[in-house]
Formats: structure tokens, C-alpha cells, sequence
């Protein structure tokens, strides 16, 4: 079951016209949130980030967080699994083709969910490859924008050589992957890049930052080199479907001792319990 404009139906009975701007413009912003247990995690923060990406394209939200709320719990509900993702898409409706926004035309409203296949312990367990390549996108990355153009081409740049992410360069520094974020891991020390207009302000990457501060692991949130990302003794790729994942080979070669590190397993693990509490309802699940 999908939802589609205000109505729930099979996803084979969903038809958008043609002349949707998201399909003609990528003109839209999503979200992807998961669900553990049958409840979504971090529903307040991904609504937030959503109302910032609508903000920034001058879309009206189409709905309160309150119906955004009834709308996900009804389509977990009607979709099989305890563990899905939600995939929400929002575009400015549709219109002649015309690059102005046109008037008076409503958003097209679309969510579906799937199965949520966490990485498999075995993946875990070796850590994945990833590559480098240079971040070649717009200067407004923290919009999670439906035109992943770039990001599609730069990922399967890493799937064309058997790696699984490809960690973007700027100037010299580190921003994060294609679709995801990440973390360098020097000395017991954590580094993450700084939210800017440059990276996806991720929800795992925050959910990671809060149990580091909690845990009294030591990180420093500061723009890092490349320099930096080829010496890690670690490297952490986190997103709401991947979680949290250990890239131990970067461009052919071994990130540290290659496999998988100590910052990885104790995060692994935190985040892990932290799940649980969360769907248990003993930690307000925000
Ligand atoms: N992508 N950066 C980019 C470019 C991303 O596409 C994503 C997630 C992230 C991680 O954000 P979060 O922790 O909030 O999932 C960072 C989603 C999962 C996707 O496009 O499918």
C-alpha cells in the first residue's frame, strides 16, 4: 500500500501525470525514515529536516506534523513487516512545463514503504569498500532534494568497481558519501564534518554524535582533509537504512589495519541498545 494525493491504494493502481514538475524539473524535496517495531524513529527530527528542504524550495507544507504522523502510522499499518523505511516525496505539483513556479497548484504528496534490510552481520563483520571521487554537486546539499543526479552517478562510480560508497571530496575536504554520512576515527578520537550547506544534515549522524557526547567517547566536530580520511585509522558510513557501517578498503587499499575498528564496534553496539530502549519507549523517541 502506498498513499498517493490523499488517497491509499496498491502501488501498481499509483499514477502521476506526466507533466509533474517532479518528473519533468526533479522539482521536490523526500525523506527516508525508518521504522523499528512498527514505530518511526526520529519522527520529529526527519519532519524538521523535511519542513527545512520545503522551506528552502518554497513549498508550503502540505501538512501538519500531526497528519504527517496519522498518514505514516496508517501506511505501517497497511504494509507488512515490523521493520520497514518510509520513503516520503513531495514535488510542486503539476503544471505546464514552465521553470516558474506556476500558481495555485497543489504539491503532489507520495509515501511508500518497504522492507528495512539492515547490512547483514557477515557485511559487519568485514567492513565494505568505498572509493573517493570529487564532490561535484550544487552548493545546497543539506536540501534533501528529489534530483540525485549527481549523487547517482557518483554512487555507481563505487558499484561500477564492487565498492559499495563513494566518499566526496571538496577543495581538500572530506563532505560525506554519495548517500550517506561520514566519520573518521584517529586515535580514539571521532571526527565529523560540520553541518553546512555542503552535506545532508543526517539523522543517524546525530543520533551517532548524541551517543558519543552520552559515552564519553571523544569527538570533534571540524571540517577534515583528505589527508585525514586516507590516514583513519577508521571510517564509519551512517544512514537511516544503512545504520551504521565500517568502510575498511578506501580507493584498493586497507583503512587501518583493515577490518573493522574499535570506535565502530562501541558505536555499533550503542546505537544497537539505543534502538531498543527507544522501540521499548523508555527514551522519548522524539
Ligand atoms: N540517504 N547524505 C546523503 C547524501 C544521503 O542521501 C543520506 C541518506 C545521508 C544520511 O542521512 P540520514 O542519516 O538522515 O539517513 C547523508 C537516504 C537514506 C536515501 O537517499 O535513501
Amino acid at each position: 500500500m502506498i498513499y498517493l494525493n490523499g488517497d491509499f491504494m496498491s502501488i501498481e493502481e499509483a499514477r502521476i501525470p506526466v507533466l509533474d514538475r517532479g518528473f519533468i524539473f526533479g522539482d521536490g524535496v523526500y525523506e527516508v525514515i525508518p521504522v523499528y517495531s512498527r514505530r518511526p524513529f526520529r519522527l520529529t527530527e526527519h519532519l524538521r529536516r523535511l519542513q527545512h528542504s520545503l522551506d528552502s524550495i518554497r513549498i508550503t507544507n502540505p501538512h501538519t506534523d500531526a497528519e504527517w504522523g496519522d498518514l505514516l502510522e496508517r501506511l505501517i499499518a497497511a504494509n507488512e513487516g515490523d521493520d520497514q523505511y518510509l520513503y516520503l516525496h513531495i514535488t510542486r505539483g503539476v503544471a505546464k512545463r514552465d521553470h516558474a513556479f506556476p500558481k495555485g497548484v497543489a504539491p503532489t504528496v507520495f509515501i511508500m514503504s518497504n522492507p528495512l534490510l539492515t547490512p547483514p552481520k557477515e557485511l559487519l563483520a568485514t567492513g565494505v569498500a568505498a572509493i573517493t571521487a570529487s564532490d561535484n554537486r550544487w552548493l545546497r546539499c543539506d536540501i534533501k532534494a528529489i534530483s540525485l543526479l549527481p549523487n547517482v552517478l557518483l554512487r555507481q562510480m563505487a558499484v561500477d568497481v564492487g565498492a559499495v560508497e563513494t566518499v566526496l571530496l571538496r577543495e581538500g575536504f572530506m563532505t560525506e558519501g554519495a548517500a550517506s554520512n561520514i566519520f573518521v576515527a584517529k586515535d580514539g578520537v571521532l571526527l565529523a564534518p560540520p553541518k553546512n550547506h555542503l552535506m545532508l544534515p543526517g539523522i543517524t549522524y546525530d543520533v551517532v554524535l548524541e551517543l558519543a557526547a552520552a559515552h564519553d567517547i571523544p569527538y570533534e566536530v571540524r571540517e577534515i582533509s583528505e589527508y585525514e580520511v586516507r590516514t583513519a585509522q577508521e571510517l564509519l558510513l551512517t544512514s537511516s537504512t544503512k545504520e551504521i557501517m565500517p568502510i575498511t578498503r578506501l580507493d584498493g587499499k586497507p583503512v587501518g589495519d583493515g577490518s573493522p575498528g574499535r570506535m565502530f564496534a562501541q558505536l555499533y553496539q550503542l546505537y544497537q541498545n539505543y534502538k531498543v530502549t527507544v522501540m521499548r519507549g523508555n527514551t522519548p523517541n522524539s
